[in-house]
């Protein structure tokens, strides 16, 4: 088998991410070759907004990787989608079986797949991708795979993920900026997911949560399918933000004392600590004001994912619970608080089956961009079935 490598790329609003992997044989599980990260830049909220410089970032990375394996092997890539454009949304579609003898083919799925992605949009949006729930042959619904059966109608109910299209446009024109090609895009929060979750948890019920810089992104699953999915335009750098204010210093270091000391625990003590701050003489604080600080905000961000849980119906109840991915993550403690908010099981989520995959949350959405690049090369399915079987791209759409 010819050993091809993968990429995935995650553009992010604070740190831009690059996984390449590879496969020894085609039953075995990706193995990571490289991982590279740079901080971001002409990224914001999750979105494109100055693609020169974001595609400069793209090459340092890619530079990097390929001098760190000692080849010029990367020309595509699987791309992440950010942002609070992003949304869910319905959609049907409806074809008569092409053939004479009435059996339902593949190309009859093709067609009323792509008879789904064509719902009538606001102004400017764009279908990214549709899921099918479910098929409908002659009337008779929940079928999960027509193919073979004979019929005169088919109709299919799907889930269209569906995008700001100048936003899609600047994320393409910046892959093709840094000389790559982009093989798909995909929503991180449904990157991350195919990395974290297993299709069983699928089936039962999960909610995954990606506490991203910018942005928190959620998406629940039952019975293998998206519920529901959202990107609110709140997250880590907000509590940044509120260390910096409430400690009275400056972003960075802020950031370098969530980074270093911060916690959702209030129980951690009440030692004071005092730290340099870069070239300005040093902030001292208590622990316990650091960590009020954090778990303050994680609380107002879970209260607003509540009511998302809530909209999908799931307020509680949500069998495999919540897994929580993105840098947010990594703050000790955030899980308990998470269950406390949620009333549901919750934990922080590690990539599944992945040889040399470091447990690290901010990782996960590049990951699963890796996973979803090996099912285009070799048409298998990483994620463990079902949900992220999904419609033949047509790449042209994102060629700008
Ligand atoms: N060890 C850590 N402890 C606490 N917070 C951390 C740690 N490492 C990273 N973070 C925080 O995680 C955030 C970055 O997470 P991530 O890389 O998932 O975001 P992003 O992809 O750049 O942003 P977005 O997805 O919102 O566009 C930053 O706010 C950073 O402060
Ligand atoms: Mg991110």
């Amino acid at each position: 088998m010819k050993q091809q490598l993968i990429t995935g790329l995650d553009i992010g609003s604070t740190s831009m991410k690059m996984m390449v992997a590879r496969k020894i044989a085609s039953d075995s599980p990706l193995e990571i070759v490289a991982y590279a990260e740079e901080p971001s830049s002409g990224v914001r909220k999750g979105v494109v907004v100055n693609s020169e410089e974001a595609a400069k970032k793209i090459m340092m990375l890619k530079n990097r990787i390929e001098s760190a394996i000692g080849k010029s092997s990367i020309d595509e890539v699987v791309v992440n989608i950010g942002g609070s454009h992003l949304f869910l949304t319905p959609s049907r579609g409806m074809v008569a079986v092409s053939r004479a003898d009435s059996n339902i083919s593949q190309e009859d799925i093709d067609r009323v797949l792509q008879g789904a992605r064509s719902l009538s949009l606001p102004a400017n949006k764009e279908v990214l991708e549709v899921y099918p729930r479910h098929f409908i042959v002659d009337g008779e619904a929940g079928i999960e795979d027509p193919i073979g059966m004979r019929g005169l109608r088919l109709e299919v109910e799907a889930n269209a993920i569906c995008a700001f299209s100048p936003y899609v446009r600047s994320l393409a024109e910046t892959i093709q900026t840094a000389d790559l090609g982009v093989a798909d895009m995909m929503p991180s929060v449904l990157a991350a997911a195919e990395s974290a979750t297993t299709s069983q948890q699928r089936e039962r019920g999960v909610a995954l949560i990606e506490l991203g810089a910018a942005t928190t992104s959620v998406v629940v699953f039952e019975e293998g399918h998206i519920l529901h999915l959202t990107v609110l335009p709140i997250g880590s750098a907000n509590i940044t933000h509120d260390i910096a204010i409430g400690l009275r210093t400056d972003p960075e270091t802020a950031e370098a004392i969530k980074k270093e000391f911060g916690s959702c625990n209030p129980s951690h003590g009440k030692r004071s600590r005092t730290v340099e701050k870069t070239g300005m003489g040093s902030v001292s604080f208590s622990q316990k004001l650091l960590s009020h600080i954090i778990a303050s905000r994680f609380q107002e961000i879970f209260q607003l994912v509540q009511k998302e849980l809530k909209k999908a119906g799931r307020q509680g109840k949500l069998p495999s619970g919540v897994v929580l991915a993105g840098g947010g993550a990594k703050l000790p403690g955030v899980a308990d608080l998470a269950k406390k908010e949620f009333k549901l099981a919750v934990r922080v989520g590690s990539p599944l089956e992945m040889v040399n995959a470091q447990d690290d949350p901010s990782m996960l959405v590049v990951a699963g961009l890796v996973r979803r690049a090996a099912e285009l090369t070799d048409g298998k399915e990483y994620g463990g079935g079902d949900f992220f079987k999904k419609v033949k791209k047509v790449l042209k759409a994102f060629i700008p």
